[in-house]
C-alpha cells in the first residue's frame, strides 16, 4: 500500500495523536473551553476495543488532547454517547459549587448494549455512576449512542437513543432516572438498515421553530456507503413527528466523508462535527500512525427553498476572517495556472460553468466543476491515483455529484487542508467534505470558464481569528 510520506496531517481538521478514531463523541463547551471527544482505539489504526479520546480547544482550530477519558475494561467498552454540563447538579453527582460534567456513552462489547453516565468534576477525570446502567436494554440488539437534551418549553431533559431501525425517546428531570415516552421511524425512512448516531434540536425559520432530526446510517458500497439523514418535524415532549415529508432521503453533506455527525450541548445554536471518513475505505487511508479525521465545524440554519425546507451549513468559526489570510492571489484570467498555497480558502464567483482544477507535480488533480446541467462536480479520481483505492480506481468512490436547483451564477468557498477539502455553495445548502489525499500537496490552481477566483494563504502562522 502506498503511503503518504511524511505522515501528512491536516492543518485546522482535529486528528488524534495516534491510532485510530471513528464518531466525534460528547462535543460539549464547558467552562470556556470547546471539548470533543471520539471513539478512539490508541494501541492500533483499525477499529479496536473503544475508547473515549478527549481533547479540547479554544477556538475549534487549535486542539489539545487530553489522557483518554474512557476505557475498556471487563464489562464492556465505550460505544459513542453525549455529554450534558450539569450546571445546577440536578443529578446530584457534583455539588452546587463545583457541578458536574456528565457524559452518557453506550456500554457494549459481549453484553445487550445499555445507556450509561460517566461523571466528572474537573472535566478530566471521569468516574461511573453507581446507577448505571440508567436505560436498560429493551431487547433490541442496536441500542446505542444516546444523546440528551433539554427542551426549552417542557423545561425536561431527554434522550434520543437509536434502537435498531427507529429511535427511541426517554424523559429525565435529574439525568439520571430516565423513562421512555415514545419512538419515531421506520415509517418516513428511506434508508433500510440500522440507524445510528441520532441527534435532535430546534431551529427557527421565518419565525416558526422546527426540530431536527439527524440520523447516521450504513449503507451498500455501491451508493457511496455510509451517510447521515436528516428529518424536519416537531417534538411534543414525547417523540418527534416528521412535518415535512420527502420523496428521498434528505443529506446533511452530499459527499462521501461526512459521518456520524452531532451537535455541542453548551452552545446556543447547532454547531455540529462528523467523523471525516467513510467505513468503506476508512482501514486503507495511507497515514501510517494514526487513522481518520474530523470534519471542520458547522453552523447550521434552516431555510426555505423551493425544494421544502433544507439545512444550510456555515464553517464555524468563519477561517476567511483570519488577521493573517489576506487574499495573496485574485485569478480572473481563464486558462492560466497559478501557484496555489495549502492550506488556504479558495472563493470562487462564477456567472456560469467554470472548472477549478488543483494539482502538483506527481500527476495528481482534483477538480470542482459546474456543468452545463447546473451540476456540481467534485471528482477526486485523479487526486489520489492509487492511494486510497487501489484495485479501483473509478469507482463510486471518486466522484460526488450534486444538482443545484438556483440559478446558474454560483459563489462557492473551498477550505483547503493538507488531506481534504470543504466545499460550501449556495449560501451553504451545499456543504461537502471530501478527502484528499497525494502524495504532494496540490500547488498549483487552474482556472477554467466563467469564474474569478481568490485565493487567501493559510500556510504558517495564518491560522489565528481576528
Ligand atoms: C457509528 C457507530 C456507532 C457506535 C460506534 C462504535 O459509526 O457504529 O453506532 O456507537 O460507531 O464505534
Amino acid at each position: 500500500m502506498a503511503t503518504v510520506e511524511p505522515d501528512i496531517r491536516p492543518v485546522y481538521h482535529f486528528t488524534p495523536r495516534q491510532g485510530w478514531i471513528n464518531d466525534p463523541n460528547g462535543l460539549v463547551y464547558f467552562k470556556g473551553q470547546y471539548h470533543l471527544f471520539a471513539q478512539h482505539y490508541p494501541h492500533d489504526v483499525r477499529w479496536g476495543p473503544m475508547h473515549w479520546l478527549h481533547a479540547v480547544s479554544d477556538d475549534l482550530i487549535h486542539w489539545q488532547e487530553l489522557p483518554i477519558a474512557l476505557a475498556p475494561d471487563a464489562d464492556g467498552m465505550f460505544f459513542s454517547g453525549s455529554a450534558w454540563y450539569d450546571a445546577d447538579n440536578r443529578s446530584g453527582l457534583g455539588t452546587v459549587e463545583n457541578p458536574p460534567l456528565l457524559l452518557f456513552y453506550t456500554l457494549a462489547g459481549d453484553r445487550p448494549q445499555s445507556q450509561h453516565i460517566a461523571w466528572s468534576s474537573d472535566g478530566i477525570h471521569f468516574q461511573y455512576d453507581n446507577q448505571n446502567p440508567v436505560v436498560e436494554n429493551p431487547g433490541i440488539i442496536d441500542f446505542r449512542d444516546p444523546k440528551v437534551f433539554f427542551d426549552p418549553k417542557g423545561k425536561r431533559f431527554h434522550m434520543v437513543v437509536a434502537a435498531g431501525n427507529h429511535v427511541e425517546f426517554f424523559v429525565s428531570d435529574n439525568l439520571r432516572s430516565w423513562s421512555y415516552t415514545g419512538q419515531f421511524g421506520p415509517e418516513g425512512n428511506h434508508c433500510p438498515g440500522v440507524w445510528e448516531c441520532p441527534d435532535l434540536f430546534p431551529l427557527e425559520c421565518e419565525g416558526r421553530t422546527y426540530w431536527v432530526l439527524l440520523v447516521s446510517h450504513i449503507r451498500p458500497r455501491e451508493s457511496g456507503g455510509p451517510k447521515t439523514q436528516y428529518f424536519v418535524g416537531q417534538f411534543d415532549g414525547r417523540s418527534f413527528q416528521c412535518t415535512q415529508p420527502e420523496a428521498a432521503p434528505v443529506w446533511l453533506d452530499p459527499g462521501l466523508d461526512n459521518y456520524a455527525a452531532v451537535s455541542f450541548s453548551g452552545v446556543p445554536f447547532p454547531l455540529v462535527i462528523g467523523w471525516g471518513s467513510n467505513w468503506d475505505y476508512a482501514t486503507s487511508l495511507p497515514t501510517q500512525h494514526y487513522k481518520g479525521q474530523m470534519t471542520y465545524p458547522r453552523a447550521l440554519r434552516l431555510l426555505a427553498t423551493s425544494q421544502g425546507l433544507r439545512l444550510a451549513a456555515s464553517p464555524w468559526p468563519d477561517l476567511s476572517r483570519l488577521s493573517s489570510a489576506q487574499p495573496t492571489l485574485v485569478i480572473d484570467q481563464p486558462g492560466t495556472t497559478s501557484a496555489l498555497a495549502n492550506p488556504a480558502v479558495i472563493r470562487i464567483q462564477a456567472q456560469g460553468a467554470f472548472q477549478v482544477r488543483l494539482s502538483n507535480d506527481c500527476d495528481e488533480h482534483w477538480s470542482i466543476q459546474l456543468s452545463d446541467d447546473n451540476e456540481l462536480i467534485l471528482d477526486r479520481q485523479f487526486a489520489t491515483k492509487d492511494i486510497f483505492w487501489p484495485e479501483t480506481p473509478d469507482d463510486v468512490f471518486s466522484r460526488v455529484r450534486i444538482s443545484r436547483t438556483s440559478s446558474p451564477s454560483c459563489s462557492l468557498t473551498l477550505f483547503l487542508d493538507r488531506t481534504n477539502i470543504e466545499v460550501f455553495a449556495d449560501d451553504g445548502l451545499i456543504a461537502c467534505h471530501q478527502l484528499l489525499f497525494a502524495r504532494q500537496p496540490y500547488d498549483q490552481l487552474l482556472v477554467e470558464g466563467e469564474a474569478t477566483v481568490t485565493v487567501k494563504d493559510l500556510t504558517g502562522d495564518a491560522i489565528i481569528l481576528d
